[in-house]
């Protein structure tokens, strides 16, 4: 196993250097790996401090990382290149977070993109995104996705029998061929949320594994589907390395029966899964342990049926740009219960952050003015939002705070803006990319004009 150093800094133990962890695999750190405190005592990320980032393009804002995000994507991609014997390819799950800078920029390191709708797909496209490196996922594609995927010429994971059927006949009526793989459901375990859980038996997603054989003989009797592998996800922040390895296993071997059937199946595709740590406690291993794990297991596989190495393929999302982002806010309202709690509101919650009241998840937060005043508070960070539960984080360490801090709540480049809402009519943040001192717009604060673009209103409602 490759063993990953992590130091925390000594100084200032009680402040928020503490969290400037140094870890070279970015899952493993806590701020994204620029984050440093400048002379003026504020967070500084990607040269730039995040106080004045915050005057410039104002709060809520996500705040990305490139340096971050392009070692992970390069972790990524070597430690498959160093550990996998055969071919292989890291796609990112840009469901975690999917607009136009990131994808070009995952796509830019040599990664490929795994897409999830008709419109993760076109972003991806517009981003440069090589069709070859393209894959569209999804357990309930429309025809006009489906469609989209064979005029664009990318890879269709399919995950059903309609969808196996409807794609059939799309490809005979274009007189096209479409590369396809195959989901299934492996039926493995894994230690997380309930609802990031899809490996398991009980899962809507995939092929059931009664069903394979059948699948295997209509793809042999549909030559318009140009079958290249299989697939399977088993769910979502794993810290344990034992299922992705069992994994490998169960894989190799539907890869066998499916040459038995006279398939010539190439690709091989493990999915994603790797946590990250949103919290001290967090300790998940590093993404080059986790890949060795994968390698090795599908390579022992591979070994012991005795059919060559396919092109590996993974999948992560949250490991590759979870730690590259912060969201900063502004401190405003704060309400004492003596002896009860605290709460400091800020100018943003549930709707840019909809994971803490969605899956109960956890996350840490300083204050970017005040980086080496004691932690001596115990706050409750409340968003804006009307509802008691938009909480940000519970029992939050942090010095003082007064109206007009810019507190950072730290990891939240995945899943943070692609489930963001508008709920309460509440527009969303803007996002910059800092890189060397320079902070880049990847993402428009929306406007109030932007929330009612959809509306409209009968003519007999009109005053
Ligand atoms: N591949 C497939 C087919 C997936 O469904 C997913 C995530 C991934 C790859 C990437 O998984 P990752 O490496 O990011 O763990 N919204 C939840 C997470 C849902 C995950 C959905 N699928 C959250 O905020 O925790």
């Amino acid at each position: 196993m490759v063993a990953t150093p992590i130091r925390i800094s000594k100084n200032l133990q009680a402040s928020a250097h503490q969290y400037l962890v140094d870890a070279t695999s970015p899952n493993q750190s806590l701020l994204p790996l620029t984050a440093k405190v400048n002379d003026r005592d504020h967070l500084e990320i990607g040269g730039c401090d995040v106080v004045d980032l915050a005057k410039q393009f104002g709060t809520s804002l996500y705040i990305v990382d490139e340096q971050t995000l392009r070692a992970a994507c390069q972790q990524y991609r070597d430690s498959f290149k160093k550990h996998y014997a055969g071919e292989s390819l890291v796609i990112y799950a840009s469901k975690a977070w999917n607009c136009l800078a990131i994808c070009a920029i995952v796509a830019s390191e040599g990664l490929g993109i795994d897409v999830v709708s008709g419109g993760e797909l076109l972003t991806a496209t517009q981003a440069g995104v090589p069709a070859n490196k393209t894959y569209l996922h999804g357990n309930n594609k429309a025809v006009d996705e489906l469609q989209m995927a064979i005029d664009c010429g990318v890879t269709v994971i399919v995950d059903n029998w309609e969808e196996l059927r409807s794609l059939a006949n799309l490809t005979k009526a274009a007189g096209k061929t479409t590369r396809i793989m195959l989901r299934l459901t492996p039926g493995i375990e894994c230690h997380t949320h309930e609802y990031i859980k899809t490996g398991r038996i009980d899962s809507k997603f995939g092929f059931d594994r009664n069903q394979v054989d059948t699948v295997f003989d209509f793809v042999v009797a549909n030559p318009s589907l140009d079958f290249v592998g299989l697939h399977a996800h088993i769910g979502s922040q794993i810290f344990e390395l034992k299922p992705h390895e069992d994994l490998g296993g169960v894989m190799v071997n539907w890869l066998t029966k499916a040459k038995a059937k006279g398939l010539s199946i190439t690709e091989l595709n493990i999915g994603g899964g790797l946590g990250i740590r949103y919290t001290e406690q967090d300790d998940p291993p590093s993404i080059e342990d986790w890949t060795k794990v994968v390698c090795d297991s599908v390579m022992a596989a591979c070994k012991a049926e005795n059919i060559p190495l396919p092109k590996l393929i993974s999948e992560p999302g949250r490991s590759l740009v979870g730690t590259s982002c912060i969201t900063a806010y502004t401190v405003g309202g704060q309400k004492e219960i003596p002896e009860i709690r605290t709460y400091l509101s800020v100018d943003g919650g549930m709707s840019d952050n909809p994971r803490p009241i969605t899956y109960e998840s956890l996350y840490l937060a300083i204050l970017a003015n005040r980086m080496s005043e004691p932690l001596s508070e115990t706050v409750t960070i409340a968003g804006k939002h009307c509802e008691s539960g938009d909480v940000l984080i519970k029992d939050a360490k942090l010095p003082k705070a007064e109206f007009g801090d810019i507190l950072v709540v730290m990891d939240t480049g995945a899943y943070n803006y692609s489930m963001s809402s508008n709920y309460n009519r509440i527009a969303r943040p803007a996002a910059v990319l800092v890189n060397q001192g320079q902070a880049h717009l990847i993402l428009e604060r929306e406007t109030l004009e932007d929330l009612l673009r959809h509306d409209r209103l009968p003519d007999y409602l009109k005053r």
